[in-house]
């Protein structure tokens, strides 16, 4: 029976390879990360309130002048289409049901062209961007043309981090084809059959107008490799913001001085993320660093956040600490991986119906009641 997002990561667990698996579940280093960003959740305490009526419960929030059905979003996510055929199109649908947005990553395998097209301009993309200033220019140049309303710079990849899962089992991307992959397959019938029905290693569509003509998809997938971790300044940020007419957001900071940069770029918003705990192992949590950063910039910008959102009570705690909108990766991609469209679906159902609960608790109609008042260090103090 599926209940929670923990219900939906064990059963993408039984169909993903492991190897697949790992990269999706695993953080830097010690792996830290991952835990404190959950018990950073885990242990806040929430103040219900009772002896109101509870109906009439509204979750819609406006971003960038955008009315969404639901307070969170869908984080990019790389290589999703090999984790789940045609998964960037699934995921999309899964957004557009729920009204909420979907940021298309930097290395999908979905064309960005493609995805802008079906998602009839509703869909943001995400920059990872190239040594090769020329490539950056050019996607940027194709994301505004192909109609993305929102341009997503993720800040946090100076480097390579160092995953010790992927580096013991092997995983790079292109995919290496080692006895042990194919073990690993072999294990997992249901993905790799769907896998080889849809003709093996998908390429990185929006990639493979750079890498030499008629490169097959590791080629490509060498091709991104190659181009990945560029030196990015605030002078590239800048540049984007002069590049791009849409809404500009930041993804990955944590230091309140970070964000107020941002802000002095001209972006309209920042996703405080330490990208799922898979860069800094020891990087504070986003729900720690939420709070200076909102001092730092106050309402002059839009603040999001992602990492470790499993429950709708965490999405209610990250908006009550400060943040206008919340974004999931790993929670709807386990329901993705898990069972396709359904099972993000599902996903984003179990987080809704979470919030939807814990606000009818906590005697708030709407998301924007979601405030420090319902979080017990400051509602402990003597009830007046
Ligand atoms: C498998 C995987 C792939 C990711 N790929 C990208 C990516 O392409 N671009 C990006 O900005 N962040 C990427 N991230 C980070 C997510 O956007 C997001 O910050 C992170 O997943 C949030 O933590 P959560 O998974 O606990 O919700 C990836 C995360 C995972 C788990």
């Amino acid at each position: 029976m599926i209940l929670s997002i923990d219900d939906l990561r064990l059963r993408a667990r039984r169909r993903l390879p492991r190897i697949l698996f790992d990269w999706v579940e695993g953080g830097a280093d010690d792996e830290l990360g991952l835990d404190r960003a959950r018990q950073c959740f885990e242990s806040q305490r929430l103040v219900p309130r009772y002896g109101l009526d509870m109906s009439g419960r509204h979750l819609g929030t406006t971003l960038f002048g955008r009315v969404y059905d639901r307070p969170f979003g869908i984080s990019p996510t790389g290589y999703t289409g090999l984790l789940r055929p045609c998964g960037e199109h699934l995921m999309l649908r899964a957004a557009d049901r729920a009204n909420i947005p979907y940021v298309l990553s930097g290395v999908s395998v979905a064309p960005l062209e493609q995805i802008a097209a079906a998602s009839a301009g509703r869909a943001w993309y995400q920059l990872y961007p190239a040594r090769e200033a020329g490539i950056s220019q050019d996607i940027v140049r194709r994301a505004r043309d192909a109609g993305y309303p929102t341009l997503v710079i993720t800040a946090d990849m100076p480097i390579e981090a160092k995953r010790e899962r992927d580096i013991r089992n092997g995983f790079t991307l292109p995919l290496r084809y080692t006895p042990r992959l194919l073990w690993d397959g072999l294990s997992h019938p249901a993905w790799t059959l769907s896998y080889l029905r849809h003709g093996g290693l998908p390429p990185l569509g929006s990639w493979a107008a750079y890498a030499s003509p008629g490169a097959s998809s590791a080629g490509i997938a060498a091709f991104q490799f190659a181009q990945k971790y560029p030196t990015q300044t605030w002078a590239d940020i800048e540049a984007y913001r002069a590049m791009w007419p849409g809404t500009l957001v930041v993804k990955g900071l944590l230091h309140p001085l970070d964000a107020q940069r941002a802000l002095d770029c001209g972006a309209d918003g920042i996703i405080v993320s330490n990208h799922g705990a898979r860069q800094l192992d020891r990087a504070l949590t986003p729900l720690e660093a939420l709070p200076a950063i909102r001092r730092q910039v106050g309402q002059r910008m839009a603040i999001m956040l992602d990492g470790g959102i499993r429950r709708g009570s965490d999405i209610a705690t990250a908006l009550a600490r400060g943040a206008d909108f919340v974004f999931s990766g790993r929670a709807i991609l386990y329901g993705l991986i898990a069972d396709g469209e359904t099972g993000a679906n599902l996903a984003v159902d179990i987080l809704t119906d979470e919030l939807s609960r814990v606000m009818a608790q906590l005697g708030t109609h709407t998301t924007s009641e979601l405030c420090d008042g319902i979080l017990a260090s400051v509602a402990a103090a003597p009830h007046s």
